[in-house]
């Protein structure tokens, strides 16, 4: 294990630190993206866990948007930027009331081993105009 990033000054006992990651999208734009690339640019970006949510929505391009927010939310959190990591290897999942929560695997996966973080959690909210998804990971 390395200490990719990890803060000399945490405030935290111990190894304890935080990482946050946030990020931005706008549906409109979601929306032209999903239409000029069609299936593939949706398999390239979304799992099929995460098309199978959105595509049950009347509009499910701010859903969209707020899992793209998310996933490079979370890149921002990994230190790890697009050309490291695959958008499918971090995934939006859903857990019974409706609250999302991650699930990482492959090179997103392996970063956060590396970097010591434990836990990742994430919040999302969105209208039809802006999208948000906000990342918090515990790192020990
Ligand atoms: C959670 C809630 C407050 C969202 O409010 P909203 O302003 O309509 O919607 P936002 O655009 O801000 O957020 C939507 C996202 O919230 C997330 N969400 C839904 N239910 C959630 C919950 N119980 N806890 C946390 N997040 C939730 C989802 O990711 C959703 O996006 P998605 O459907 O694309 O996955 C609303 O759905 C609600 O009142 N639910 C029932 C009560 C509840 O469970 N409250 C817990 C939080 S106080």
């Amino acid at each position: 294990m390395t200490d990719r990033g990890r803060s000399s000054n945490s405030p935290f006992p111990g190894n304890l630190s935080i990482r946050t990651g946030i990020d931005l999208c706008d549906p409109k734009r979601m929306e032209k993206a999903i239409l000029r690339g069609g299936d593939r640019f949706l398999n390239k970006i979304f799992t099929p866990g995460e098309i199978t949510y959105c595509e049950m929505l009347k509009n499910p391009f701010p859903s969209y948007a707020a899992r793209w927010a998310a996933k490079e939310a979370v890149m921002k959190l990994l230190g790890a930027g697009i050309y490291e990591i695959s958008f499918t290897d971090i995934e939006v999942i859903k857990t019974g009331n409706g609250r999302p929560a991650l699930s990482m695997t492959g090179r997103a996966q392996k970063v956060a081993d590396e970097a010591g973080i434990q836990v990742v959690d994430i919040s999302l909210s969105h209208e039809r105009n802006m999208a948000v998804g906000m990342a918090v990971g515990i790192c020990f």
